[in-house]
């Protein structure tokens, strides 16, 4: 394994000594939406058991293939099948007479509640489909969206697939300049904004920085349109010749429009990522196998029943928004909490009074929050009723075995299980993760894949390592969510995903996750993060490389090598080495304000969540003789650590000088 080999190998030691278990309640296992002979169906013929899954969606034209893998890695899934998702997820739901059923319950972060019934959530959807075609999207054009977590935001995604336009959701805390890279590389026709959205307790604004993206393209700007919801009533500057209400163009449209569908393999949206070069990928999801993975793993691992009430706290601006917010769960046609600000406003319980208020069942949500939870300690949940809950879910990054228990038994009661999903934006469903119903969860461990799909852990050759060994997680099977390409970019998709494993045991390649991860005594799954320059700050990701340049593109900064360092809260914090330009370091602000302001740079490149925690001014960076930064000696610093080899550096005296600067500046 690459550098990450020295934090996993001292993970894997402390994971082995866990070996406490968790049997599945036994009346939540009797009636279970899914139970072990799932696996044995699925084993027996894969293809045949995703076909019988995507029974689960309304097709308009039945597929006559379930997969074509003629030509890998490029997967052709449901071939020949015609659908619409949006149909799928909304129109279906009320004909079969649950139009009154709830969509949404929406919570405003200032207190403002909505209700959205699955016949309102038509209407609306259907409102919007007709106003976008009335600015002129047709299929396969492009719409950017970039806005708060307000129910806007899944109209918009919804009544994009409605008519077979392909969205890009941009997440509202990027940037000006990350949505302008984004816009431009998918050429949005269209934008979707608010004036603004709340957050710990304040209007934040949205629609200066599209402005500010589509200025700085100039006249490269592929947008012709602007969209803009009322969310705040904060002032914002309106083009007339480009800009248009939400509440004009939407609330005047009509609530009738006929879905038409499309080929499975559609695409439904482009979701961009960060890899390990400067530039984000834009991971292109399509329409059938997509719904089909989305929706059976969402009924599967959440046991989804007509009468739960479940809540996602992700943000629709990440894959785990779209795939279980929006697709698989209203597919399922699921009643969700929608909530759009943060945990501790106005209180530290706001989360868990919402779970009290709306009778929440069905609870996910990521470790780094589980953490927060505990620092501020059990006395906060315990004063709310939290007995609605059922199953309580984790994603983003693996979860600790402390924060495991301390979520099943404070917030769960120690009656619900607690099922770890492994996915990426990627793999657009989840992968590996326990059954609540089946299986007897491990603290820390995502255990086993899921029912049709494969996994493996393999060493560098690409041999499957034996039970007790660690090594690269691989997918051995191509699977109905899977990415199909990169937007505009196949060469890239084949060489990061593809190349690493071309043969696996004659099979076609085998995909590559980019994880680390340990085969237990079991066989069992523990993931123990990256292997390649991708941070994972708080779940998201975070290219070391993309911060890099961030830094880099500041005048002052002649050179910057970015690490992730373990950090308690956060999972992964980020921590930059920056070397100044000659001449500039002699100023009266090297110190504190200068790095106050290369912080706030690269805020404004890339997006607040990509601040560095700690950046440090050094007078040189550690390098082999061919001029590879050793991000592994850095991490050693960043994390308080002894230095370790330093034996393959061109010169070995620097990582003294940069020790002791670090130790200065704590
Ligand atoms: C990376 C994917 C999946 C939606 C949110 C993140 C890490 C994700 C887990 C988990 C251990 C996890 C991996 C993966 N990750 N879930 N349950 N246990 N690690 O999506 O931004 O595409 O990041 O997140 O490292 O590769 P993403």
């Amino acid at each position: 394994m690459s550098t990450r080999a020295d934090d996993s190998s001292s993970m894997l030691s402390n994971l082995s000594t866990e070996n406490r278990r968790f049997e599945p309640p036994a009346a939540l296992a009797a009636a279970a939406n899914v139970k072990a002979d799932a696996y044995v169906a699925a084993d027996a013929d894969r293809l045949a058991f995703w076909a019988e899954q995507a029974g689960r969606l309304d097709w308009e034209t039945p597929f006559t293939e379930v997969l074509d893998w003629s030509n890998p890695p490029f997967a052709k899934w449901f071939v020949g099948g015609r659908l619409n998702a949006s149909y799928n997820c909304v129109d279906r739901h009320v004909l079969a007479g649950n139009g009154d059923k709830v969509a949404f319950h929406f919570v405003g972060e200032p207190g403002d509640t909505r209700d959205i019934t699955y016949a309102q959530l038509k209407d609306e959807v259907s409102r919007a489909a007709n106003a976008l075609t009335a600015l002129g999207v047709v299929e396969g054009d492009l719409v950017a969206i970039y806005l708060p977590m307000i129910p806007e935001a899944v109209v918009a995604m919804l009544a994009c697939a409605r008519i077979g336009a392909v969205h890009t959701v941009v997440f509202g805390g990027f940037s000006a300049e990350a949505l302008a890279s984004r816009i431009e590389d998918c050429n949005a026709k269209v934008v979707v904004t608010s004036d603004g959205g709340y957050r710990r307790g304040a209007p934040f604004a949205l629609k200066p920085a599209v402005d500010e993206a589509i200025a700085k393209l100039g006249s490269r700007s592929p947008v012709d349109h602007v969209l803009v919801v009322r969310r705040t009533g904060q002032a914002v500057a309106f083009n007339d010749a480009t800009d248009t209400w939400w509440h004009d163009a939407v609330d005047s449209a009509s609530p009738s429009h006929e879905p038409t569908a499309f080929d499975a393999e559609h695409p439904l949206y482009v979701m961009y990522s960060s890899g390990t070069t400067g530039k984000p990928k834009g991971i292109l999801h399509t329409t059938g196998g997509y719904l089909v993975g989305t929706a059976y793993t969402h009924h599967a691992v959440f046991d989804l029943k007509p009468t739960d009430v479940y809540w996602c706290t992700a943000d629709i601006g990440w894959v785990t928004g779209h795939s279980y917010i929006v697709y698989g769960p209203l597919a399922n046609g699921a009643t969700q909490v929608l909530y759009e600000g943060t945990p501790d406003s106005p209180h530290q319980g706001r989360w868990w009074e919402i779970i009290q208020r709306y009778g929440v069942t069905l609870f996910y949500t990521a470790p780094t929050a589980i953490r927060t939870f505990m620092k501020w300690g059990r006395s906060i949940p315990d004063g709310f009723d939290l007995s609605s809950l059922r199953i309580l879910g984790s994603v983003g990054e693996p979860i600790n075995p402390e924060a495991y228990v301390w979520y099943r038994s404070v917030i769960g009661g120690d009656r619900c299980p607690v099922v770890d999903t492994w996915w990426q934006t990627e793999t657009g469903q989840m992968m590996i993760s326990p059954l609540p119903g089946v299986t007897a969860g491990k603290p820390g461990s995502a255990m086993k894949a899921l029912p049709g799909i494969g996994a493996d852990v393999v060493d560098d050759a690409g041999v499957p390592v034996p039970n007790g060994s660690g090594g690269y997680l691989v997918l051995t099977q191509p699977w109905p969510a899977m990415l199909r390409t990169l937007w505009g970019d196949d060469e890239r998709f084949v060489s990061t995903y593809w190349e690493k494993f071309p043969h696996g045991a004659g099979r076609g390649p085998w995909y590559f996750a980019g994880d680390g991860a340990k085969k237990d005594a079991d066989g069992d799954l523990w993931l123990l993060g990256r292997v390649d320059d991708v941070m994972n700050v708080s779940g998201h990701r975070l290219s070391t490389t993309e911060i890099e340049s961030a830094l880099v593109s500041h005048p002052r900064v002649a050179e910057a090598a970015v690490v992730g360092a373990s950090d308690e809260t956060t999972g992964q914090a980020v921590c930059a080495y920056v070397i100044l330009r000659q001449g500039s370091d002699s100023g009266s602000s090297a110190g504190e304000d200068l790095v106050q302001e290369l912080r706030n740079h690269v805020a404004k490149e890339i997006g607040a969540i990509a601040k560095p925690r700690q950046i440090l001014i050094v007078p040189e960076l550690p390098k082999t003789r061919s001029g590879k930064i050793m991000r592994r000696l850095l991490r050693d610093v960043a994390e308080n650590r002894a230095v370790g080899d330093t034996t393959t550096l061109s010169d070995s005296g620097i990582m003294d000088l940069i020790t002791s600067g670090a130790a200065k500046s704590t």
